[in-house]
C-alpha cells in the first residue's frame, strides 16, 4: 500500500492508474479503523481496481473540541489494517495539507440538516461536506463507500453530489454490530468497560421502537416509553429519538407515512455520544 500525505503525489498516481483505465474507489475514513470501515473497503475492493482510503480527522467538522482532541487516534495499526484489507493507497494529509488557510467556506442543505445530528452539531454537516467535496475533487474516485450508521451524513453526501455534478457513484454499506448489537465506532474505544455493557441500550431502543411502529404505534407514545428504558441507567441520556422518511428525511409520525421510514438514535453514555438507526 502506497501512502500519502500531499494531495499532488496521490493525484500524480491516480492520474498513471485512470490513464491505464482502472477504475478508483474512495473510502473516507477518520481513523481507528474497525470493521465497519474494513466492510467499506471491501466492498470498494470488490467493485474497483483500485481503493483509496483516507484518514484524516476533519477538525471543522467538530463542534465541540473535546470531541476533536479525544478522538481515537491509531494511525500505525489502521495502517496494518488496510494493508491486509488489500487497500492500494493511504491518504493521511494534516490539516495545513487540507485547509491551507482557515476556511469561511459554508454549505446549507436546508431541511436536510436542520433535524437530528444537524440539530444537535451545528455546522457539523457544512464540515463534512467541504472535507468529502475536497476528497472528491483531489481523488476524482468512480465509485465512494459510506456507512448506514451514518445515515444523515450519507443523505446529505448524495446531494451534495446531485448539486455540484460530482461524477461518483455512491454506496451505503449496512451497519456492523458487535455480538450485543452496538454498532461499530470509533468512540466506542472511549467507553469504560462498564460504560461498554450499557452502551446497547440504543440498539435496544431502535429494536423496540421498530417492533412498536410496526404495530402502528405512535412515534410521541414510542418515545416517552423508550426514554424511560434507557435513561434507567443513570450515565445514559437519550438525545433524540426520531422517525423519518430516509429520502428526504422529514419527520414522520407512523410508518404508514412513508414508504422508505428510518428510525434514528443519539445519546450519551457519560461523555461519550453515540448514534445509531434501523430501517422499518
Ligand atoms: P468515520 O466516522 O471514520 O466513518 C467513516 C465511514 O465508516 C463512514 O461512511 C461511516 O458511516 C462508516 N462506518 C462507521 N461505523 C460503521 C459501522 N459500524 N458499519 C459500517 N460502516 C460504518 O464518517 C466519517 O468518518 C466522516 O464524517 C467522513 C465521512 C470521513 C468525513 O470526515
Amino acid at each position: 500500500m502506497q501512502i500519502f500525505k500531499q494531495i499532488a503525489p496521490l493525484k500524480a498516481f491516480l492520474k498513471g492508474l485512470k490513464n491505464a483505465g482502472k477504475s478508483v474507489g474512495l473510502v473516507p475514513t477518520m481513523g481507528a479503523l474497525h470493521d465497519g470501515h474494513l466492510a467499506l473497503i471491501k466492498a470498494s475492493r470488490h467493485e474497483n481496481e483500485v481503493t483509496v482510503s483516507s484518514i484524516f480527522v476533519n477538525p471543522i467538522q467538530f463542534n465541540n473540541q473535546n470531541d476533536l482532541l479525544k478522538y481515537p487516534r491509531s494511525l500505525e495499526k489502521d495502517t496494518e489494517l488496510l494493508e491486509a484489507a488489500g487497500c492500494d493507497a493511504l491518504f493521511n494529509p494534516d490539516d495545513r495539507e487540507m485547509y491551507p488557510e482557515k476556511s469561511t467556506l459554508s454549505m446549507d442543505f436546508g431541511p436536510l440538516d436542520k433535524s437530528m445530528e444537524g440539530k444537535f452539531r451545528p455546522g457539523h454537516f457544512s464540515g463534512v461536506a467541504l472535507v468529502v467535496s475536497k476528497l472528491f475533487n483531489i481523488v476524482g474516485p468512480d465509485n465512494a463507500y459510506f456507512g448506514q450508521k451514518d445515515w444523515q451524513q450519507f443523505a446529505i453526501i448524495r446531494k451534495l453530489t446531485e448539486e455540484l455534478n460530482f461524477q461518483v457513484r455512491l454506496h451505503s454499506i449496512p451497519t456492523l454490530r458487535e455480538p450485543d448489537g452496538l454498532a461499530l465506532s470509533s468512540r466506542n474505544l472511549r467507553l469504560t468497560a462498564r460504560q461498554r455493557q450499557r452502551a446497547s441500550v440504543f440498539y435496544q431502543g431502535l429494536l423496540q421502537a421498530r417492533q412498536a411502529l410496526k404495530e402502528g404505534k405512535n412515534l410521541s407514545e414510542i418515545r416517552e416509553r423508550i426514554t424511560a428504558a434507557v435513561e434507567a441507567y443513570p450515565d445514559v441520556k437519550l438525545e433524540y429519538l426520531e422517525l423519518v422518511d430516509s429520502q428526504n428525511l422529514n419527520a414522520l409520525h407512523n410508518v404508514g407515512q412513508s414508504e422508505h421510514p428510518i428510525v434514528c438514535i443519539a445519546g450519551y453514555v457519560g461523555e461519550i455520544r453515540l448514534i445509531d438507526n434501523m430501517f422499518v
